[in-house]
């Protein structure tokens, strides 16, 4: 693949996506988009650059989607669904006793697994919850796999990663070769398309954020601007949680870490003057955290 090519697809990636690729990722391009531009009839990466260039929507949209990297699991990590149990979990309970709702945002969900482990975790605790509203978004860039997390089908393969045998004996069923989870779990999660780059503020307000394992393909202007966004619409007594490599220290005081809870996160109270870029604009600033 030539320079140029290689700089527009960068470029066009960080753009849409908010994917931040080094110098030296042309592998990584070539290896993810010669099978798409094969697909779509095109013999080159040039030749799907020149297309791409032609402004067609759809083809875009496949090239984010094919770069996007999807790997999840349940119970990822274990800890941040210890903390959801032990710590957060018990303190809303308290402090929403008289409200009685609770709303999650999963923010990068890939395929469901991570919603589907806060759902199965919610189900464990049902007796604390009798006469609870408790809400879990779920959004991703991709609409493929917005559609798998819907449909809740998983491999056997999928299933031994991380999920407890006596989970998936209680919460799925099987399926020919697949398991599916069952529809009371899958009717706890609500999905939407949702680029992280764009507008978000529409979603309402949450108790508690997953953020977990995207923001880490991000450049630090993106970060700080996502920090900011996610902060105007947390509760103040809210929590995020974020992945094992990600973190906001050094970044943004918007949020501030919980000692002795790695991971964990709340509202500093710091106000943000961050704004989404629009589609396709110049992306925004780094000032404004
Ligand atoms: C590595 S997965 C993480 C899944 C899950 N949160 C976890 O930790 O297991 C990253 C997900 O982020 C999504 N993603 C990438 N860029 C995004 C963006 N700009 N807005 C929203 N989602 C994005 C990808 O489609 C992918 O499903």
């Amino acid at each position: 693949m030539n320079q140029p090519d290689y700089e527009f697809l960068r470029k066009l990636l960080r753009d849409k996506s908010g994917l931040d690729l080094s110098a030296d990722k042309q592998y990584l391009i070539e290896s993810r988009l010669l099978p798409l531009a094969r697909k779509a009839g095109l013999a080159s990466i040039s030749d799907l650059v020149q297309k791409l260039k032609d402004g067609s929507s759809a083809l875009i949209s496949q090239v984010v989607e094919a770069m996007t990297t999807n790997e999840t699991f349940f119970f990822r990590d274990k800890v941040p669904f210890d903390h959801f149990r032990d710590v957060i979990m018990p303190e809303l309970l308290k402090a929403r006793a008289n409200r009685k709702s609770i709303r999650i945002w999963c923010a990068a969900c890939s395929t469901g697994q991570e919603p589907y482990s806060l759902a199965m975790s919610l189900k464990e605790m049902s007796a604390a919850l009798a006469g609870w509203r408790v809400e879990i978004v779920a959004t991703d860039l991709s609409q493929e796999v917005l559609e798998k997390s819907k449909a809740g089908l998983y491999s056997q393969f999928e299933v031994q990663r991380g999920l407890p045998i006596q989970l998936l004996v209680k919460y799925f069923k099987q399926a020919g070769e697949l398991w599916q989870i069952n529809s009371d779990v899958r009717g706890m999660v609500q999905h939407r398309q949702l680029n992280l780059l764009h507008d978000f503020s529409q979603l309402g307000t949450f108790d508690i954020v997953f953020c977990r394992n995207v923001l880490i393909y991000f450049d630090q202007e993106t970060k700080i601007n996502i920090f900011g966004r996610l902060a105007k619409l947390m509760e103040p007594d809210g929590f995020l949680v974020l992945g094992a490599a990600e973190t906001v220290v050094g970044l943004t005081d918007v949020f501030k870490p919980l000692a002795d809870r790695r991971g964990l996160y709340r509202p500093s109270g710091v106000v943000s003057t961050a704004k989404a870029p629009l589609p396709g604009a110049p992306r925004v600033a780094a000032a404004g955290n």
